[in-house]
């Protein structure tokens, strides 16, 4: 299901996991790999692509959520404001959010704008793991040493960090792991 408004998304209370992120960060192609179908939610080398709250449901039983990406330079002024909205309404007002999952290119040392949005995310109560993506683009050393890094800026920031998982849809790496800690989050929530 697609919406513009959080008011008219699935009313099912089950548990919801969302994927938020820089514009282009791989978003929805992470959620097709985790969901093994390439077609389900649409991606675009452009940013951009991703204009609405998307709801996957998986086994009947949890909502994966793709949502627009935040950060797109090149969007207009009143595009921009539709996507902040969207996207802050969402986190505040969707109460049966277990966790967000805050996507960053692994590539790219700590951006303000991501930590600006975890900070927004901590403020607003709301847990979140982080997720690296496109790690098929750098080599393996070169992975862990910028994982390493993200979780140095993390502690930087607060006294313990969330989860990091690494990720490359391409590769289809990661998947194992996100599944295996949302089955465990899951098991341990009822709403
Ligand atoms: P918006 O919807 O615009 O916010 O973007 P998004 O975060 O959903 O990104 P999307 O999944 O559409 O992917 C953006 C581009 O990155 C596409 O060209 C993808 O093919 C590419 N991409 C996504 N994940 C990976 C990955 O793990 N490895 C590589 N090499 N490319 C990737
Ligand atoms: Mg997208």
């Amino acid at each position: 299901m697609s919406n513009s408004e959080v008011e008219k998304c699935p009313t099912k209370k089950i548990p919801e996991y969302a994927f938020i992120g820089r514009s282009n960060v791989g978003k929805s192609s992470l959620i097709n790999m985790i969901c093994s179908d390439k077609k389900l939610a649409k991606t675009s080398n452009k940013p951009g692509k991703t204009k609405l709250i998307n709801h996957f449901i998986i086994d009947k039983s949890w909502f994966l959520v793709d949502l627009p990406g935040y950060g797109y330079a090149k969007a207009s002024k009143s595009n921009k404001k539709i996507i902040t909205k969207i996207i802050n309404d969402y986190f505040k007002k969707r109460k049966q959010i277990i966790s967000a999952f805050v996507l960053v290119d692994i590539r790219h040392e700590t951006q303000e704008i991501d930590l600006n949005f975890m900070r927004w995310l901590n403020n607003n109560y709301i847990p979140f793991s982080i997720i690296l993506t496109k790690a098929d683009k750098l080599t393996k050393k070169k992975v862990l040493e910028n994982k390493k890094k993200y979780l140095n800026a993390i502690l930087k920031e607060w006294e313990n960090s969330p989860q990091i998982f690494i990720t490359s849809s391409q590769k289809k790496i990661g998947r194992e792991k996100i599944l295996k800690y949302i089955s465990t989050l899951n098991s341990s929530f009822k709403i």
